[in-house]
């Protein structure tokens, strides 16, 4: 069996330098190195990350990247980019990398090539996507589709719904599109309203095509649109499905001219840039989707041939790994400045946290470190007045990204909002965040400044908050596709650091089980054996009464 990583010298190397690192702080950091700024700060294809308000060296930078040489990190990377199959627990390859190859490589499975069949699919989507988008695929009645509504959950819906938000000022403004997935049929039912039934597409979307939510949302979808036009032979026109699996897509109704294919090697959270985008797609077009996926090509590449002290996702997954296994951090901010971005801390939550929340190794036995943390965040600035407080304040660290761009989104405003007088209001609260959260305010500049002394603790900065910042030029779909790329190749840092499995997800199984038992219990009167607390629930559901 191979040595846990705890158990390296490379790792105890690391304990003692975090016993050296928490007795400076990031002012004498800053006052003893000019070039730190310079010196921690990466650039890759017109992204830049800034990772000198970290409480880093370059020192900590050479331990965390000899801690992962020892633990194999790059050997798991190539084993990823050569399609062995590194979901061992599912037993199957691990080739996001692969839906953003550009045509005419070549990577193999199995010894069959992946990159032509991706682009077979594209084609298609493409083929698909004009024809919504130009008029030309009409809905039951002859009418033009005005009404795109992607049904999934997860990783069939936080992707796509990420993405559509932050590229929604590239999107064709005249087609409305909505993103149904909890079973709550609130959700399905406040979509629906208002749509002409004639003029919606639904795009349902389920690797699987087994999830329930998924299912049950598809089914309510049908009916309303049977309800409107009298029989099923509208769905023909106005469903379509992406899917691994064919024949329960089949048994839905839906015809296979009508479905997108992919792939088992490519997990639901990493599964946007595959047909699981259908419905981004549609909305920003074949072009735009094709810039998206060039940027996260631009980032696999590096991530694939950069050496790991000079790689970008490499290197923000060791800082963040930095402050889980060695400082204890709780948890991780990522903080857009950009309204557009506003689901993007809910998509990395999947794509860290049911990636990375992993209690034993790939080995089977309790991995003997802290691995996947809670992932969350709101964009700048309303986060700063609501939860910052804590983050500059609270007794507990919590490391931070920060994600901004240098220019507003180039789409001439309607409405005369003077986009360029905002972004810079709103750039300058980022940059005024990461320097309060490293340099704080001491108590004697809080005295210097004039508060009572029983005031000044209260109005103390400690500082010494970590923050990566991470900058381009614009949000568009290639900055995009590079930013998604980066983190998924941090969170694939941490996981072959850590030795687990950051492909499986078996922790959502139980749960899901008991659901499928519980919803037949709800609709008998029949005997409960649950614990005493579920069985009181249950049967307070069923009576509809509290008491
Ligand atoms: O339950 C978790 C999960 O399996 C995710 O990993 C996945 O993204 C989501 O459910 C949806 O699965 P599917 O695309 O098969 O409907």
């Amino acid at each position: 069996m191979p040595e846990q990583v705890q158990d390296r010298p490379e790792w105890a190397a690391l304990v003692e330098h975090q016993q050296q690192m928490s007795r400076q702080g990031l002012r004498q950091l800053f006052a003893e190195d000019p070039d730190r700024a310079s010196a921690l700060t990466l650039q890759h294809d017109g992204v830049l990350v800034d990772l000198s308000k970290n409480l880093v060296t370059t020192r900590t930078i050479e331990l965390l990247v000899a801690l992962a040489e020892a633990a194999g990190v790059l050997g798991r990377r190539d084993a990823m980019f050569a399609g062995e199959h590194i979901n061992t627990t599912e037993d199957r390859a691990v080739l996001h990398v692969a839906l953003r190859a550009a045509r005419g490589t070549t990577i193999t499975v199995d010894g069959a090539d992946v990159v032509e069949p991706v682009h077979e699919v594209l084609d298609r989507m493409r083929a698909f996507s004009d024809r919504v988008r130009s008029g030309d695929w009409t809905g039951h009645t002859g009418r033009r589709i005005r009404n795109v509504v992607n049904i999934g959950i997860g990783g069939s819906d936080l992707g796509p719904a990420m993405a559509y938000e932050a590229l929604r000022a590239f999107s064709d403004r005249e087609l409305h599109v909505a993103f149904v997935s909890n079973v709550d049929g609130a959700d399905l039912d406040e979509a629906l309203r208002g749509l002409d039934p004639a003029e919606t597409l639904f795009i349902v979307c389920s690797k699987t095509f087994a999830t329930v939510e998924t299912l049950t949302n598809a089914r309510g979808a049908r009916d309303w649109l049977q309800a409107a036009f009298g029989d099923d032979s509208a769905t023909a026109k106005h469903f379509v499905a992406v899917s691994t699996n064919a024949e329960k897509v089949r048994e839905f109704g839906i015809d296979a001219d009508n479905m997108f294919g992919f792939w088992d090697w490519v997990g639901g959270r990493y599964s946007f840039d595959s047909a699981v985008g259908l419905s981004l797609m549609v909305a920003i077009g074949p072009d735009r989707f094709g810039d998206l996926l060039a940027g996260f090509r631009s980032v696999d590449e590096h991530f694939r041939d950069a050496p790991l002290a000079e790689n970008v996702p490499a290197l923000m997954g060791l800082i963040e790994l930095w402050y889980r296994s060695f400082w204890g951090a709780q948890s991780q901010a990522v903080l857009p400045y950009s309204q557009y971005l506003a689901r993007f801390p809910a998509y990395l939550q999947q794509l860290e946290m049911e990636s990375n929340g992993k209690r034993v190794d790939r080995e089977g036995r309790p991995v003997g470190t802290d691995t996947g943390q809670v992932v969350w965040g709101e964009p700048g600035t309303n986060g700063q007045h609501a939860f910052y407080q804590l983050i500059h304040q609270g007794t507990s660290m919590i490391p931070c990204d920060f994600l901004g761009f240098l220019e507003p989104v180039d789409e001439p405003p309607t409405t005369g909002v003077d986009l360029l007088q905002h972004h810079a209001l709103l750039m300058a609260n980022l940059f005024a965040q990461t320097e309060a959260l490293a340099f704080g305010k001491t108590e004697s500049e809080v005295r210097e400044g004039g508060v009572a002394a029983d005031l000044a603790p209260h109005r103390t900065f400690p500082g010494d908050r970590p923050t990566t910042t991470i900058l381009a030029k614009a949000l568009t779909p290639y900055v995009l596709g590079q930013l998604v790329a980066l983190y998924e190749h941090k969170v694939f840092t941490m996981g072959a650091v850590w030795g687990i499995n950051s492909f499986d997800q078996w922790g959502v199984e139980l749960g899901k089980v008991l659901a499928t038992r519980i919803s037949t219990e709800l609709g008998t009167d029949g005997e409960l054996d649950h614990d005493s607390a579920t069985n009181a629930m249950i049967q307070r559901f069923r009576s509809g009464s509290l008491d």
